[in-house]
């Protein structure tokens, strides 16, 4: 177990809630809440009367353990059709969030001392579970001044004859960037060189502001050694339904996850799968409207947050995501960014997380998201502005 390590994310919000009820309540405050990393949006109602319907049906039974074969289908469609692969089916393993893929993916490559090379700062499971099965995690440093891209002959220098897998997250957790199409090819043509295995993050793939998203699956000799993790927890702001999804043209690879996902969950919940169908099949106006509504909030946060003194940010291209380099702040107050966010929620009540949550090439930044509406983004930008105005003059 001490290999094994979590989400800080959900401890900070915990921490948070706690401060706001039991010293900012009692004086009529309240926390304004930028740190959020799921949709600031209702999941759209024809998907809940899905969800609705199929109880109602009673489809309330245990299915097949990769999942009802309307929904594998419909996945494998839309999956073919922004990575241009032909996918099957039988290519598609339903699990219970996007996160799981990590487990089983991680789990079923692994072996002690087996090295994963893992984006830094990145989301905080993948490296958790690498460890937890023994394997080694390798990061790889994402940079600001390249739009937080790494570059391939980096990667390069960093495979081993004991690398096993490459982790790939575009657009990512938690700077928004995406990978340029260049890279993505770079990194195909490594994973082809040195027969290794892809994890293809793609929780993001609709939620991009500019240019364009690249599957590395769509590469040569990919699709055989890549599992793409996608699912709807995002797109369709449906975190709580918890339904994602692994897919891969490597057949032993799937027996894999859906043997995994037998004797962990023997199958996803029966009314939320009925409800993915709807999301992938049914009208998508009501993503549109959303990813619209994220560009303005992404603008208005970017623009707001380089008025602030010390912190400066660019307009990320992806996710809805904001990663703020605070170094002159740490330098001036002489704190981490940690003890920043807890300063900025204790005397700006605003709840931020400090990039080290994310690892250890996060710590010169914070991050913000921008899926709170308009009025809470003025709202809490407004009194982090005062307080470090104050703090930093
Ligand atoms: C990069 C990334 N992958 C996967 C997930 C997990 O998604 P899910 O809630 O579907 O398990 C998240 C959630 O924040 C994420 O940021």
């Amino acid at each position: 177990m001490p290999r094994l390590g979590t989400e800080n994310a959900f401890s900070v919000i915990g921490k948070a809630k706690k401060f706001e009820k039991e010293v900012l309540e009692p004086q009529g405050k309240k926390l304004v809440y930028l740190q959020i990393g799921e949709p600031g949006f209702n999941t759209p109602a024809n998907i809940n009367e899905a969800a609705i319907k199929a109880i109602k049906d009673n489809q309330t039974h245990y299915t097949a353990t990769p999942g009802i074969p309307q929904l594998r289908e419909a996945v494998a469609k839309s999956t073919g059709k922004y990575t241009g692969v032909d996918y099957k089916p039988e290519d598609v393993v339903v699990v219970a969030g996007g996160k799981p893929i990590m487990f089983y993916m991680i789990n079923a490559l692994i072996d002690e001392g087996d090295e994963v090379i893992i984006p830094n700062p990145g989301y905080p499971i993948y490296g958790s579970v690498t460890e937890y099965l023994g394997g080694k995690v390798v990061p790889i440093q994402l940079k600001e001044e390249n739009d937080f891209n790494f570059s391939a002959e980096e990667l390069e220098s960093k495979i081993t004859p004991k690398t096993k897998l490459i982790i790939v997250n575009s657009p990512q957790n938690p700077t928004g960037g995406v990978y340029t199409r260049g890279l993505l090819e770079k990194i195909a043509q490594i994973a082809v060189k040195h027969d290794l295995w892809v994890l293809s993050d793609e929780i993001y793939n609709e939620m991009v502001h500019e240019g364009e998203h690249v599957s590395i699956t769509s590469m040569p000799g990919m699709p055989e050694r890549t599992v793409v993790l996608n699912g709807c927890s995002k797109t369709y702001a449906m975190t709580g339904y918890r339904i994602g999804w692994g897919v891969t043209k490597n057949a032993q690879m799937a027996k894999a996850l859906e043997q995994l996902a037998c004797n962990d969950i023997s199958c996803v919940n029966t009314p939320a799968q009925y409800a993915a169908i709807e999301a992938v099949t049914g009208p998508q106006d009501e993503v549109k409207k959303m990813l619209t509504e994220y560009k303005v909030r992404r603008d208005l946060m970017v623009k707001m947050v380089n008025e602030i003194p010390g912190m400066k940010c660019h307009a990320p291209k992806g996710a809805f995501y904001l990663m703020v380099n605070v170094k002159q702040i740490m330098d001036k107050l002489g704190i981490t960014s940690a003890e920043l966010c807890d300063r900025v929620m204790k005397e700006a009540n605003v709840l931020i997380l400090p990039g080290t949550v994310f690892g250890f090439f996060g710590e010169d930044f914070v991050r913000f998201s921008y899926v709170s509406t308009q009025e809470m983004i003025i709202e809490g930008l407004t009194r982090i502005k005062n307080y470090l105005s104050k703090v930093m003059s």
